[in-house]
């Protein structure tokens, strides 16, 4: 989708598709209420029938509006204006991308960020109208037949104008293109997401990455199982002893920062297919193990975004990828392995394997003095039944730190909730054979893993995002989420210093 920003009357526009907001209640905000004047009151009328409905994010098409412009209007519900808030907002958004989608428009003027929102700038207004709505018009169809796709193809709104009443400005620019730059990185993080075991390996992440490394001109390397015996990681490769597919360690280095600023390290749990080992799952639903590697999708998305964007910020992002089979090779439970860090772990559950590949990355990324270090996985299903599927677990070795994160993800809309790391829950993890066992019980599965990794990571402030509700949603839209890119990208955003709140 390409966008612009503009100023002007929302009724001499002409367009294939005008979308306007109203309150429940009626008040029309000032660009509807101009429209609405130059249509002689008519939505006004409509609203006051009832055509709209109260609640944000119902809409109403008009097929034509005497006094205006364009081909169709589109009217949004904001809600109750004294309930409005960033959720009717984005409630509105997202009403507006799907009507957008699936119009037979082709270009069309949106004017709901112009709409004020308490404690909302305008080019927050505007970088959240460009990612919703990019956002909206996202579709996998890469592996249906081609009749199929040629159906689909040609239907939406490919040219987009938010319509403001202030005035135009570089800032603004900046916050329309940020937006459609996240949008981007959740798009290839959707499509690595939703892609199937048998094609998303890990060489087909290494393949990703090197292509967007040359696309966009930072470095990247690709270390192979050779390179990972010599540096000693034997607790990740303990899970690709089961699979016929080589694993691969992605290291990609962005440089937009000053070339002595200390980088932050992301870094991505990669298990392109999560069978859970010798430690079988059941089989229902296990298809969605496809997504195991989302973290390493949102790793790849954000280093995709923050390049679109030109971030002035150091990056790097490492990526430890490998499928978890059974298979006669295959890591048994009990068995002892040493990982980088030279502690060693008796592996009671081979499903508990993201731990075990993300332990010797986070131990590689001290060699980068990292300013932070964020990891981000699909680690644990006790996450989704403690939090459900609305944040994405966050635990840390520092609360600043996570403060901040938390910050980032109520601005990007992209939220996490922060569960405790204290000491008490570390004994869960101890093992009669080694340094530590991979589980710990039955009890706070997510704080467990999380104990797990800190043992690895204090060398530098550190992060963990548990992604495992977050990432993608199941059932009749089932589908990757894009998740967590808007709140790590709004993170990198506000490091260099300029959130658009
Ligand atoms: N990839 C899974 C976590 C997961 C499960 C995410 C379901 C989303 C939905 C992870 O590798 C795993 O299997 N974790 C185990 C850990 C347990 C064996 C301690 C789990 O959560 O059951
Ligand atoms: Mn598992
Ligand atoms: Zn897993």
């Amino acid at each position: 989708m390409e966008f612009t920003i503009k100023t002007g009357s929302p009724a001499k526009l002409k367009t294939g598709l005008l979308v306007l907001g109203a309150f429940a209640g009626g008040r029309l905000p000032a660009l509807t209420a101009a429209v609405d004047g130059a249509a002689e009151g008519r939505i006004a009328a409509l609203i006051k029938r009832g055509d709209l409905d109260d609640k944000a994010g119902a809409t109403l098409l008009m097929p034509e509006l005497a006094g205006t412009h364009a081909e169709r209007v589109l009217l949004v519900s904001l809600g109750k204006e004294d309930e409005f808030s960033d959720k009717a907002y984005r409630d509105a958004l997202a009403a507006a991308a799907k009507a957008l989608a699936a119009s037979a428009a082709k270009d069309a003027v949106l004017t709901l960020a112009d709409v004020e929102l308490a404690g909302r700038s305008q080019a927050w207004r505007l970088q959240q109208a460009a990612r919703l709505l990019a956002d909206g018009a996202y579709r996998f169809d890469a592996l249906k037949s081609d009749k199929d796709r040629k159906d689909k193809k040609h239907r939406g709104v490919k040219k987009l104008a938010m319509l403001v009443s202030t005035e135009l400005s570089a800032e603004l620019d900046t916050a329309v293109l940020r937006g459609h730059a996240v949008a981007t990185g959740m798009a290839l993080a959707k499509d690595l997401g939703n892609l199937p075991g048998n094609i998303c390996t890990p060489t087909h992440l290494a393949e990703t990455a090197e292509a967007l490394g040359k696309q966009y001109k930072f470095d990247v390397e690709v270390l192979e199982r050779a390179d990972m015996e010599k540096l000693g990681m034997g607790s990740l490769l303990s899970v690709a002893r089961g699979s016929h597919q080589p694993p691969k360690f992605i290291v990609m280095e962005y440089k937009g920062g000053k070339a002595k600023a200390k980088p932050i390290v992301l870094v991505g749990k990669g298990i392109t297919f999560d069978t859970g080992g010798i430690s079988l799952k059941p089989a229902a639903e296990m298809d969605e193990m496809k997504y195991d590697m989302c973290g390493a999708a949102s790793v790849l998305g954000t280093f995709k975004a923050i390049a679109q964007m030109g971030l002035p910020i150091n990056v790097v992002g490492l990526i430890p990828t490998t499928e978890n089979m059974p298979g006669g090779a295959a890591t048994k439970p009990g068995d002892v392995v040493t990982s980088m860090s030279g502690q060693t772990i008796e592996v009671l559950n081979t499903d508990a394997e993201g731990r075990l590949i993300l332990c010797d990355a986070l131990t590689y990324a001290e060699r980068f003095k990292p300013e932070c270090v964020i990891d981000i996985a699909t680690l644990t299903g006790a996450c989704v039944v403690a939090l459900g599927k609305i944040p994405s677990g966050l635990l840390a070795n520092d609360d600043e730190l996570a403060a901040e994160i938390l910050k980032r993800g109520t601005e990007s809309g992209d939220r996490a909730w922060q569960l405790p790391l204290w000491d008490e829950y570390q004994e869960l993890l101890k093992s009669n054979f080694a340094d530590m066992g991979n589980i710990g019980g039955r009890y706070a599965g997510t704080i467990t893993a999380a104990c797990f990794l800190a043992r690895f990571t204090k060398a530098y402030k550190w992060a963990h995002l548990d992604i495992a509700g977050t990432a993608w949603v199941s059932g009749d839209a089932k589908g990757a989420t894009g998740r967590p890119v808007p709140l790590l990208s709004e993170f990198l955003i506000g490091r260099t210093h300029g959130s658009s709140s």
